[in-house]
């Protein structure tokens, strides 16, 4: 199946590099931060299509709402295209992200970084790659020589969840932090050892699926601030090498 992740992926992904730097038409779905464009629909309707022809008895859960809800252990969870805003701005940094659950497990999860041609991919069980070299997270092990990355949630004018306080505080701490605009891809340059820690607060399940797989097969950790397991629904979640984790805690805790 992995095989059926990855090339579905690249399809979807070339309608994206087609329409990137075009005149597209956007959309906004819950004001002026949070856009969909025809190409997010367009992307996500290739991925659907096919697992609808091959796999039918499959439940989707994908991001503009063409899934559908099936009595099936397998369940497919799709963001079209991750870092639309960024799509829509130019900045070559966004991706496809495709997870596939059996039983709420996930088993196989694919990334593709489509201005960079890359696909992650990872299998449960079996690590991951990215174009057949296999990934493993940093070995850093101290917060102050660390690069961390983050993203905003759509609504971060309300500064949910002392949103901005612990970006002032992880900041303060680390050697950087980053902002890239896709979750997906944020997870995978920490899978690689670029990053050393993620986190974000509401995050949706389709942003994070096939990312968690990728970390913790590349050695990573993915807990909610406290600590505590995670499954694709959980709001808060932060992802490091497992080293910097407990100090990055520490700093979320002193807030
Ligand atoms: C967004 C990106 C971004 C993150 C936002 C997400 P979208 O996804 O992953 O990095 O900060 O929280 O909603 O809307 O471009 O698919
Ligand atoms: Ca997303
Ligand atoms: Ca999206």
């Amino acid at each position: 199946m992995i095989d059926d992740l990855v090339n579905i992926a690249k399809e979807a992904g070339s309608v994206i590099r087609d329409g990137f730097g075009k005149s597209v038409k956007i959309e906004f779905k819950t004001g002026d931060n949070n856009l969909v464009t025809e190409i997010d629909k367009a992307s996500e309707k290739v991925i659907t299509d096919f697992i609808k022809k091959k796999y039918p008895s499959h439940s989707i859960l994908a991001e503009e709402g063409s899934g559908e809800q099936k009595d099936s252990e397998y369940l497919w969870v799709i963001d079209p295209l991750d870092g639309t805003t960024n799509f829509t701005h130019g900045l070559p940094i966004f991706s496809v992200s495709i997870g596939l659950q059996k039983n709420g497990e996930t088993i196989a999860g694919v990334v593709y970084d489509v201005m960079r041609n890359i696909i992650f991919s990872a299998e449960l069980g079996s690590g991951v790659e990215a174009d057949s070299e296999k990934l493993n997270v940093s070995n850093e092990d101290n917060l102050a020589h660390s690069i961390l990355v983050t993203g905003f949630p759509y609504n971060k004018k309300e500064n949910p969840d002392k949103l901005f306080e612990r970006f002032i505080a992880l900041t303060k701490t680390a050697r950087g932090v980053r902002r890239l605009g896709s979750a997906a891809i944020d997870f995978c340059y920490l899978a690689s050892g670029v990053f050393d820690g993620f986190w974000e607060v509401h995050l949706h399940p389709w942003d994070i699926c096939a990312g968690k797989l990728i970390v913790e097969e590349a050695g990573g950790l993915v807990t909610d601030f406290h600590g505590n397991k995670t499954n694709i629904y959980t709001k808060r979640i932060l992802s490091t090498n497992g080293k910097i984790h407990e100090q990055v805690i520490n700093v979320m805790n002193s807030l």
